[in-house]
C-alpha cells in the first residue's frame, strides 16, 4: 500500500494586490493534497470576495475575531488547531509588522499568535516597502522568530516599477509549502538520481537524442529533498532549473552520465536512475559537421552503451537501486523481466507515448511484494508517493542488515 499522509493548512489572505494569486494558491495546495481553511483580513475581503475562496476551498471563509460558528466563540484559537501550518499569502508589509510586534487586533494576527503550528509567509508588496529599514528589520525579526519567509521574487509590481517585491508565484508556494510539510522519510540518507535524455553526437552539430524532458527526474530530486534526503542529480541535457539543495552535474552523452555515476555511486545509499539513457551511441562521431554527398546512403554505426543502472545494482555493495522502465506495450512484463534481468528491488514502469514530456505520469511499482498501480497524476505528486515507497523499503532493508 502507498501510504499518503493527508495536510492540512490555514491559507492566510491579506490586502495586497497579489490577493488574486491566492485564489490559484488554493487549488495548487489542493493538488498537493493539502486541505485548505482560508481566513481572510477586511482589507483582503476589499480586493478578492470571500465567495471565490468559499467556492475553490469548499468551506466558510473567516475574517471575524467573534464568529459565532466556531466552538466556544474562539476563532482566533480553534481555526488552527489540528492544522499542519499558517500560511500567510500574500502577506503585506503592514501584516508583516504585526506579526514582527505580536499584534493581535483581527482574527488572521490573532490565529497566528495564538499558534501551535509553523508559520510560512509569502510577502508581497512595493519594492521600496520592501527596502525599507522598517520591513527590513520585522522579516528579520520573523526569521529569528522560526518562521519561514518564501520570497519575495523580482520583477513587474503591479504599481508600475520594477524590483523586489512580488509575490512568487501560486506553484512556487504551494511547492515549497508541500515541500515543507512533507514527512522527513530520507533524513540523512544520500540519494543520487539520473534524469533527463542523453545526447549522441554524430558529428558537431548533430546527434542522437530522445523526447525525454527530465520532469520526472527533477520532480524525484525535488522529493527526496523535501523527505530530508541528500541529493546528488545528474542531469542530462535538459531546461529546468536546478532543484534549490541538490548538487547537479551535467552531462551529454551516457558515457559522461556512466563516468558521474561511477564518481557518485560508492558515496549513496539510494540510486534512482530516471534517466532515458540511449541504448546505443556512433561508433565514431566526426570531428566536423558531415557534409551532404551524392550518395543516397549515409550509414550510422552503433555500438551499445553501458547498462548504468544495471553496473549500479551489481556493485559488491550496492545502494538500493530503483530504476524506471519506459514501454509502449505490456507494461508491466516487459517492466518485471527488466527489473529481474537488471537485478534492482523496485522497477517504476510507466508508458512512454503518455509519460514523455507530458506533466502527468500514472505509474505502477513492482517490486518483490507484487504491482502497486499509482492514480494518474501531476508528476511532483507522483514523485511524492514514489519517495515515500522506496523509504519503506530502504528502511526494511536497513533494519534487515542490522
Ligand atoms: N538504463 C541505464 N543505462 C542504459 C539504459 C537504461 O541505466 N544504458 C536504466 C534507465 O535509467 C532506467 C532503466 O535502465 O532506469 C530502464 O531503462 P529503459 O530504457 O526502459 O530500458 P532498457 O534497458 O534500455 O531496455 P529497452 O530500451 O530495450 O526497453
Amino acid at each position: 500500500m502507498i501510504e499518503s499522509s493527508a495536510k492540512s493548512v490555514v491559507l492566510g489572505v491579506t490586502g495586497g494586490i497579489a490577493a488574486y494569486k491566492a485564489a490559484q494558491l488554493v487549488r495548487d495546495l489542493q493538488r498537493h493534497g493539502i486541505d485548505v481553511q482560508v481566513v481572510m483580513t477586511e482589507a483582503a475581503r476589499g480586493m478578492v470576495t470571500p465567495a471565490t475562496f468559499q467556492a475553490l476551498s469548499g468551506k466558510p471563509v473567516h475574517s471575524d475575531m467573534w464568529d459565532a460558528s466556531v466552538p466556544d466563540n474562539m476563532a482566533h484559537i480553534e481555526l488552527s488547531r489540528g492544522k499542519d501550518a499558517i500560511v500567510v499569502a500574500p502577506a503585506t508589509a503592514d501584516f508583516i509588522a504585526k506579526l514582527a510586534n505580536g499584534l493581535a487586533d483581527d482574527l488572521l494576527s490573532a490565529l497566528c499568535l495564538a499558534r501551535e503550528c509553523p508559520l510560512i509567509v509569502a510577502p508581497a508588496m512595493n519594492r521600496q516597502m520592501w527596502e525599507n529599514p522598517a520591513t527590513r528589520r520585522n522579516v528579520d525579526r520573523l526569521i529569528r522568530d522560526g518562521v519561514a519567509v518564501l520570497g519575495p521574487a523580482s520583477g513587474d509590481q503591479a504599481c508600475g516599477e520594477v524590483g523586489m517585491g512580488r509575490m512568487l508565484e501560486a506553484g512556487e508556494i504551494a511547492e515549497a509549502v508541500a515541500g515543507f510539510l512533507a514527512p522527513k522519510l530520507l533524513a540523512g540518507a544520500r540519494v543520487l538520481i539520473t534524469a533527463g535524455p542523453t545526447f549522441e553526437p554524430i558529428d558537431t552539430v548533430r546527434g542522437i537524442t530522445n523526447l525525454s524532458s527530465g520532469k520526472m527526474g527533477y520532480a524525484v530530486a525535488r522529493a527526496a529533498l523535501d523527505a530530508g534526503a541528500r541529493v546528488t542529480l545528474i542531469s542530462g541535457p535538459v531546461s529546468l532549473p536546478a532543484p534549490a539543495g541538490a548538487e547537479v552535474a551535467r552531462v551529454g552523452t551516457a558515457s559522461e552520465m556512466f563516468e558521474a555515476v561511477k564518481k557518485h555511486s560508492a558515496r549513496c545509499d539510494i540510486y534512482i536512475g530516471v534517466a532515458a539513457v540511449a541504448d546505443y551511441r556512433v561508433d565514431k562521431p566526426s570531428r566536423h559537421k558531415i557534409k551532404k554527398t551524392e550518395r543516397d546512403q549515409l550509414n550510422l554505426r552503433l555500438v551499445p552503451n553501458p547498462d548504468i543502472l544495471a553496473w549500479v545494482a551489481q556493485r559488491p555493495r550496492p545502494p538500493f537501486c530503483v530504476g524506471f522502465a519506459a514501454e509502449s506495450r505490456d507494461l508491466d512484463a516487459y517492466a518485471d523481466e527488466k527489473r529481474r534481468r537488471k537485478k534492482v528491488p523496485l522497477m517504476v514502469a510507466n508508458l512512454a507515448q503518455e509519460a514523455i514530456g507530458s506533466d502527468d505520469n500514472e505509474v505502477t511499482l513492482l517490486d518483490d511484494r507484487g504491482t502497486h498501480k499509482l492514480p494518474r497524476a501531476p508528476k511532483d505528486v507522483v514523485a511524492r508517493q514514489l519517495i515515500a515507497h522506496i523509504a519503506k523499503l530502504y528502511g526494511a532493508k536497513r533494519r534487515k542488515a542490522e
